[in-house]
Parts: C-alpha cells; sequence; structure tokens
C-alpha cells in the first residue's frame, strides 16, 4: 500500500499517534473557529423536529455510538436507542418515521451496519452516516454523510478512527441540541472551546508513556482484566477491553463500575487487575467509592484519571495515570487514547501480531 509506517513499529502505534491530528481535522470540517460554533452541512430534514434517535455500529464504532448516546440524551436531550448492529437488524423495533438512524462505521462496508441501515429506511428514518471512508456502499445509501477525516486507518484494531467519530458525534450532539433549543449560544462555544483545546491536550497523553508501560508490565501477566467506569467513561472502558483482547489474547472484560458490585466483584483477587478509567468530575466519588470496593478485596488497581482527581487516587492504586484535565464533555476522547496505549503495550509484551491478530478482519463485509 501507498501508506508507510513512518519509522513506527506498527501501524497501530503510528495510528495512535495520530489522534491529536486527527481529531482536529475533523473538527476543523464542523466548527467555525471565529465564532465558536458548529456547522453542519445542509441537511434534508431538520434536527429540531427529530422525535429520537436509532444508534447502531459494530466493533469500536459501536462503543463511540455509546459516548454519543451519553452526549445526545445529556447535552442535546434527545431520546437515542442504541444496539449493535447485529442485533438491531433483527430487533424489527417500532420506529415512528421522522426519527434519526444514526450509523457509525469506519469502513463504509461493516454488513451488518449495512443491513440496519436499510432496514432503518424501510422505516422511515433519516439515514445519518458518520463513515471514515467517504466513498463506501453506505455513503451512497444515507441520507447524509458526516466524514471523520482519520485518513486511512491500516490496523486491524481500529484507533484513530475512534476519536475522529466522537469528534463528530460530539459536534452533531451541539447542534441538536442547538435546534432543540437546549443549548444556549453561549454553552455552545463554551463547549466547541472544549472541543478545539483537545488536539493539545491529545498531544500531552503521550508524554504518559512510561507509566503506561508500567501497568502494561502489570496487564501482561494477567489471564483476566476487568475494566470499569462509568457514565460516559464507561464506553471508553469497553473500548478499552475489546482493544486488549483484540491485540494481546488477554481476556477482559468492561463493566459498569456501579454494577461491579452485582457479580464481578466475586472474581477480584490480586490476579485479576482492574483497569480504571475515571475523569474527575460529577461521577467521580461514584468510582472511587467502587475502587475502594475492590482494593478492599485484594485488586490491583490501574487507574486513568486526571490532574485533579490523582491526589485522590494515589494511595489507593498500585499505577495512576494522571491525563490532562478537560472538561466532562470531552473526557471520553481523551481517555480513549492511553487505553488504546495501554492494549498496544501488553501486545508489545506479549508478542503478538499487532497489526494483523489472529481471526480478526479488518472489515467484516459477510454476515
Ligand atoms: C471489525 C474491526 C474493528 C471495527 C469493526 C467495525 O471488527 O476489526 O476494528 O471496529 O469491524 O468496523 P467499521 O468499519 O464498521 O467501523
Amino acid at each position: 500500500g501507498s501508506v508507510g509506517k513512518d519509522g513506527y513499529r506498527h501501524y497501530m502505534e503510528k495510528e495512535l499517534h495520530e489522534h491529536p491530528v486527527v481529531i482536529g481535522q475533523t473538527l476543523q470540517r464542523l466548527i467555525d473557529p471565529a465564532t465558536r460554533r458548529v456547522m453542519m452541512p445542509d441537511l434534508p430534514f431538520d434536527l429540531a423536529s427529530l422525535p429520537r434517535a436509532v444508534v447502531t455500529a459494530c466493533g469500536s464504532a459501536f462503543y463511540a455510538g455509546l459516548v454519543g448516546r451519553y452526549w445526545l440524551e445529556a447535552v442535546a436531550g434527545l431520546p437515542v436507542d442504541i444496539d449493535v448492529a447485529s442485533e438491531l437488524r433483527y430487533r424489527d423495533p417500532p420506529l415512528t418515521a421522522g426519527g434519526l438512524g444514526l450509523l457509525i462505521s469506519q469502513s463504509g462496508e461493516t454488513a451488518d451496519t449495512l443491513a440496519a441501515l436499510r432496514g432503518m429506511r424501510a422505516r422511515g428514518q433519516h439515514i445519518l452516516s458518520v463513515l471514515n471512508v467517504e466513498q463506501s456502499t453506505m455513503a451512497r445509501e444515507s441520507d447524509v454523510v458526516l466524514g471523520t477525516v482519520a485518513g486511512p486507518e491500516i490496523s486491524v484494531a481500529s484507533t484513530k478512527a475512534f476519536t475522529a467519530q466522537l469528534s463528530v458525534l460530539a459536534c452533531l450532539t451541539i447542534a441538536i441540541g442547538r435546534a432543540r433549543g437546549t443549548l444556549s449560544e453561549a454553552r455552545e462555544q463554551e463547549l466547541v472551546t472544549e472541543l478545539l483545546d483537545l488536539p493539545s491536550r491529545a498531544n500531552e497523553v503521550f508524554d504518559q508513556g512510561q507509566a503506561i508501560r508500567e501497568m502494561a508490565a502489570v496487564v501482561a501477566q494477567a489471564r483476566d482484566v476487568l475494566y470499569l467506569g462509568r457514565g460516559s467513561s464507561f464506553p471508553v472502558a469497553m473500548e478499552g477491553a475489546l482493544k486488549l483482547k483484540e491485540v494481546s489474547y488477554i481476556h477482559a472484560e468492561a463493566y459498569a463500575a456501579g454494577e461491579m458490585k452485582h457479580g464481578p466483584i466475586s472474581l477480584i483477587d490480586n490476579t485479576v487487575p482492574i483497569v480504571a478509567t475515571l475523569p474527575s468530575g460529577r461521577l467521580f466519588e461514584k468510582t472511587l467509592s467502587n475502587l475502594q470496593e475492590a482494593r478492599a478485596r485484594g485488586g490491583r488497581l490501574l487507574v486513568f484519571t486526571d490532574t485533579k482527581g490523582a491526589p485522590r487516587l494515589r494511595d489507593l492504586a498500585e499505577i495512576v495515570v494522571a491525563l490532562p484535565t478537560v472538561s466532562e464533555f470531552t473526557a471520553p476522547v481523551l481517555q480513549t487514547i492511553p487505553v488504546q496505549m495501554l492494549a498496544y503495550e501488553v501486545a508489545l509484551l506479549k508478542g503478538t501480531d499487532v497489526d494483523q491478530p489472529r481471526n480478526l478482519a479488518k472489515s467484516v463485509t459477510v454476515e
């Protein structure tokens, strides 16, 4: 192919380092920096009159959609249903015509997502797709395409496409919130400012490489790893667990931190490391108390937090990665980068085929 590794050992490593640029490029298309407002392309439907959204995708793109659900509900006040495409396509959910069918896909070719798109179109939904490959089957069959400007993604395990998808979903949320009247102009400008700050903050994440490699040394010894998060950081935990499974072949499971006591707490001992994504903010104390419960049962805590949350975790956790402190709105975008980096570092230690993990395909075009 024409895309090289630019001196990186693997495409996955190279693409991880592209997060800051990709976030910036994607936001640039959708934000007017002068007015600090979101600009949407001309839409063949009215964002203000959408009754609800049905979001669907597969793999990492689905987890991006889950973050989008937290945003669309809380920021834009839009009711959201979401499911993986392989389920949604056979669920036959009753849908009122005129709703939003929101598809997310890097390739634009995933068979289940495409089938879900067609099913939603048949039920009278407006189809808006968030796609990285803008010349794709899904692009042709959508009413609107919002492009993720991530460039070609070669590593089978998705990395940079994810933060690009989140960048688009954040802007879409703002546009819908503005249309529905849940966001004032001032609040929109605040959120936009937070988004525009992300590329520089994302660059700072790479300063944490040493601590992430220390975490990787712990994770690489484990047979099972539990990922925990709450709110919009819960899908980040899911993405971390998926990435670890994909590239290191270590079993990982993500749980909503508050749900831990309903099952996985029985697994906790010093052989099952716990990776927590825990930015400061509204849910910090809640997750912290879940981590204290885990610690009390001998769990080894590896925590991704921010500079504001870090002091509360120093005595509790074995390793703390303190990311730049950003708003609750943008925190999941930033938190994604180190959880993906962790999976990469574990894969290096395990000596797996990082860019081409066994049994996986970049694009799953058959059901
Ligand atoms: C495959 C890839 C994943 C990707 C998923 C969805 O499983 O290995 O990295 O997240 O497909 O692909 P899409 O192209 O629809 O985003």
